[in-house]
């Protein structure tokens, strides 16, 4: 049913897959391995916990809400909702235009890396449990320019054929289906990875915190990646919840959604780090610790080429729901708000992306010595996106909703009508979106910064 004569979920199951779609990908399996490693391990992840669930939930549920009050695009939705003459709340809706050009300017080289090892997978070239041998294979592949270019550039093509068909849907019924199946095979990569000998210590990396390693800036990082997983404060969830239906339980969708989310991360740790210490991998070894040890524990059991080549096409598929969710923030201001035609839309975004990826597809090799504030550009968007944008729009919607929205629209709104019998937790949420998470937020982003 389209709600308001617009396009828009047509079940609230469809509306909760497609929103796990969105939160579930790269960041899972690439991301949150690389930084747990590269943080510290456990200490980074009770920080992160803490962060999803007193930040990154009510937040979601805050973003989704203001989407299915306005029924529009990011920008217009506050256009809608903000008091007369407050124009200046339409910025969040911008700054999450900016954010996702820069998410998939890197993103799509990560997805590249991710077809490449397919084909890795199959030809034999990452079957090798010894370090530096793995350390080689993918410092070729991301040094190089041509393939680095050229991966990047399949994924943004596989993308825009998507959507210039109309298939998006299709894809996403067929991401649906095979998902359980990357499930099923993350839980073998555990059953695996927890036999190998030494396994102990990496769960012990993963599990037993040691507070002394965090520092702001590890808060920080945290904290981005509670924003980048569940794709918030950047109107993504904004414009997903523009096209729920009016009787969707937005708090409980939240709910699953983050407990999913956080399921398939947790899992990718388990698969990863006993691994990591089985074989002599380095933890810190950053973007390229999954590459490499993922391929380690299929290489050591039993038909380990079929299951690798699976594992890596499954992900592939898995990333295709969040970079729709990431195109549909740019595509939906640019054809709601300025009426131009969608496949249009869609084709101009990827069309920047293929231009502001370049930096970040050659930051490896070509453009390896390129620094800005100390970041090689793939460092920078990264950071710029996910450790300044997404919390700075998170601190902005949390305002937002918490003092110049108030509370009696969302407790009408989140529990339909007073069908639910969620009054306390919408006070709850409300309670957290008014005064814990903004000053959490803001603590976090200037000590981040070192701003304070
Ligand atoms: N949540 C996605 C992931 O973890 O892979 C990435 C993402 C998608 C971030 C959509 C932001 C976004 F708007």
């Amino acid at each position: 049913m389209a709600q308001g004569g617009r396009d828009g979920f047509t079940s609230t199951f469809g509306a909760l897959l497609a929103t796990l779609g969105s939160a579930v990908g790269l960041g899972n399996i690439w991301k949150f391995p690389s930084l747990t490693g590269s943080n510290g391990g456990a200490g980074f992840l009770a920080v992160y916990l803490a962060a999803t669930i007193l930040v990154g939930l009510p937040v979601m549920i805050a973003e989704t809400m203001l989407g299915r009050a306005a029924r529009a695009d990011a920008v217009t939705s506050f256009d809608r909702l903000a008091p007369k003459g407050q124009w200046w709340w339409k910025g969040i809706g911008w700054m999450g235009f900016a954010a996702a050009l820069l998410i998939m300017a890197f993103y799509s080289e990560v997805a590249g890396w991710v077809y490449a090892y397919i084909f890795k997978s199959v030809t034999g070239e990452i079957s090798t449990v010894d370090p530096k041998v793995a350390a080689v294979v993918f410092g070729k592949l991301v040094a190089d320019p041509t393939s680095s270019l050229i991966w990047q550039w399949v994924v943004l093509g596989v993308t825009g054929v998507i959507i210039a068909f109309g298939v998006s849907k299709g894809i996403e019924a067929v991401a649906r289906r095979l998902m359980p199946l990357l499930f099923v095979l993350l839980l073998v990569l555990c059953v695996r990875s927890l036999s190998l000998s030494g396994a102990w210590q990496g769960l012990a990396f993963l599990f037993n915190p040691d507070f002394a390693k965090i520092t702001p800036a590890v808060v920080l990082t945290a904290l981005g990646l509670a924003f980048f997983k569940l794709s918030l404060g950047m109107g993504t969830m904004l414009t997903y919840g523009s096209y729920f239906r009016d009787d969707q339980n937005i708090p409980a969708t939240a709910a699953r959604v983050m407990l999913a989310d956080l399921s398939v991360s947790l899992l990718a740790g388990i698969a990863i780090f006993p691994a990591v210490f089985a074989f002599g991998f380095e933890p810190a070894a950053g973007p390229s610790l999954v590459f490499m040890t993922i391929p380690a524990v299929f290489t050591s059991m039993p038909g380990g080429v079929v299951f690798m080549t699976v594992f890596f096409v499954l992900t592939a598929i898995a990333s295709v729901g969040a970079i729709l969710s990431l195109l549909e923030v740019p595509v939906a201001i640019l054809s709601q708000r300025y009426r131009m035609n969608r496949k249009l839309a869609a084709l101009t975004t990827i069309a920047i992306i293929a231009v502001m990826g370049c930096p970040a597809a050659l930051s490896q090799g070509a453009m390896a010595n390129v620094k800005l504030f100390g970041f090689n550009p793939f460092d920078l968007f990264d950071f710029l996106s996910s450790n300044v944008l997404l919390p700075l729009g998170g601190i902005l919607i949390c305002l937002f909703v918490g003092w110049v929205v108030g509370l009696a629209g969302p407790e009408r709104r989140l529990s339909v009508d007073g069908s639910l019998a969620n009054r306390v937790t919408i006070r709850t949420v409300f309670f957290l979106i008014r005064y814990v998470a903004p000053v959490a937020i803001a603590i976090v982003l200037l000590n981040g910064l070192k701003l304070f």
